[in-house]
């Protein structure tokens, strides 16, 4: 049945504090974003923005306004203006949303390069001096920081990290797309553990237990025998109750799959990924690593082929680490690596590590065991330089019905649930490989962050659901 068609509603009332009808915006002058600003010198534009800062000093005004691409500062004199538009700038409030017009200026001093002459202003709307903008610019804590990350994200620092970020997602893409890889969703509620159960977040499925996905990577087994070579791309949740610098509860994770291929090939396709990645932020997002202050130079040396070392000859290094004093804790061997392993080891290279055949009873039921010694496992952690530790975990799969059949028990995994699974080694098992990356650790390591929770626009973790 067609909807009854409703009359066109009489336009609302404007509350006095909200923004101003669009149509009362006309442009003065071509809109333009700072970010391009420099095409337009010597031309007047109009920005679309918000208020960052205000420097007076007598006759002269200088507002730095933002506009989500970037920042730049104008310049007003009491005689190049209006009266009107003098006394407007004058009193902004900062975060009121504006329309500037001006001209742009090279100036080598600015930190883009340029500045732009005021001429005139139209204040969208203002930022009441009864109720200011809360993020000043003085020194905040992090908690008072994190309550108000809907606002925070609007700082210098916090929009380049997420420009930095949506660069890190686009080439992660990117480089599959490019190479023949096919992109397939996996379920974001399933019914079992992928990554061991203890990090698991229950959902009440229509009465049912369900969870939600700690990795894509079972599914992606399934489109792989189907399609050949694949990646998902997607949100994955664990109930990490651990308070680390490097944990969220919900991240993204990129995890490719790929039918015929051995733990080389993986090792190859993850330095390929990675440098791919990093050089694309070092090329298309160099005037963010200028704001964040990231030495780039650290960055251009993420180049293939990356160094690799067995498990064995990593527990080597971090045993003499600890006789020299280098490393608290002696290493225990056939652990899995702590943070602080992790962070001693990848600070060893300037360039990514990867580290392969773990001994397999540290790591999860799915890992192909090595034929030439089936205590370890086809499997590689790719470690991060600077100490940012495990950006990549991947391995070559069991292919063989009876050992996925044996590890599943073992593991106590609920067979019922697995069974569409144990199909994939049934019917036309071949030998395949795959790995996840988690994208707020690349961030956080590309941009040479303190902690994870700066690397997504609203972090989930252990004591933190707001905003
Ligand atoms: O090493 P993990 O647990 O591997 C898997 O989940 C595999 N099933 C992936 C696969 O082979 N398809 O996780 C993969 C990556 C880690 O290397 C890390 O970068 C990231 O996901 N990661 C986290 N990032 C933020 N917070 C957490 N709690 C994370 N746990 C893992
Ligand atoms: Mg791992």
């Amino acid at each position: 049945m067609p909807e009854e068609s409703v009359p066109a509603p009489e336009s609302a009332p404007v509350p006095e504090s909200a923004a101003a009808p669009a149509e009362s915006l006309k442009p003065a002058a071509p809109v333009a974003t700072i970010a391009e600003i420099g095409r337009h010198e010597g031309q007047s534009v109009t920005l679309q923005g918000w208020l960052y800062n205000l420097r007076e000093s007598g006759k002269l005004v200088f507002p730095i306004f933002r506009d989500g691409t970037g920042s730049i500062q104008g310049v007003a004199h009491v005689k190049s203006v209006t009266p009107e538009v003098f006394e407007t700038l004058k009193h902004l409030t900062h975060e009121s949303s504006v329309i500037v017009t001006g001209k742009v200026r090279a100036d080598k001093r600015a930190p883009g390069g340029y500045e732009l002459d005021v001429e005139d202003v139209q204040v969208v709307q203002r930022v009441p001096e009864s109720d200011p903008y809360p993020i000043t610019l003085k020194e905040h804590g992090v908690d008072f920081l994190q309550e108000r990350r809907h606002l925070w994200m609007r700082s210098p620092r916090q929009s380049a990290i997420l420009r930095i970020r949506a660069e890190i997602m686009r080439a992660a893409a990117e480089y599959f797309d490019m190479n023949g890889f096919i992109r397939t969703d996996p379920p974001i509620l399933t019914p079992a553990a992928c990554e061991g159960t203890s990090t698991l977040f229950p959902v009440d499925y229509f009465g049912d237990p369900a969870y939600l996905t700690q990795s894509g990577q079972l599914y992606v087994e399934a489109t792989a025998l189907a399609l050949g070579k694949v990646y998902s791309f997607g949100p994955t949740f664990r109930a990490e109750k651990s308070k680390t610098r490097r944990h969220l509860t919900e991240f993204w994770m990129v995890e490719p799959e790929v039918a015929f291929m051995d733990l080389e090939g993986l090792m190859e396709l993850a330095e390929n990924y990675i440098s791919h990645i990093v050089q694309s932020v070092v090329k298309n997002r160099a005037a963010e690593l200028e704001v964040i202050g990231r030495d780039v130079a650290k960055l251009e040396t993420v180049k293939a082929p990356f160094p690799r070392l067995r498990y064995d000859e990593a527990v080597e290094l971090l045993n003499q680490a600890h006789k020299n004093g280098q490393l608290e804790q002696a290493f225990e061997y056939g652990n899995d690596f702590g943070s602080p392993d992790e962070t001693w080891l990848s600070s060893q290279y300037d360039r990514p590590v990867m580290v392969h055949r773990y001994p397999a009873d540290v790591k999860a039921f799915y890992m192909e065991p090595d034929p030439k010694d089936p205590r370890y496992a086809l499997c590689v952690d790719v470690l991060a330089p600077e100490g940012y530790g495990e950006v990549i975990g991947g391995s070559q799969r069991v292919s063989s019905y009876e050992l996925l059949s044996a590890r599943i028990d073992e593991h106590k995994l609920p067979r019922e649930a697995f069974e569409w699974y144990l199909d994939l080694r049934r019917y036309g098992s071949v030998p395949h490989a795959g790995f996840g990356m988690g994208i707020e650790r690349m961030v956080s390591w590309v941009c040479a962050l303190d902690h994870v929770r700066e690397t997504i626009p609203f972090p989930r973790m252990l004591n933190r659901m707001y905003p």
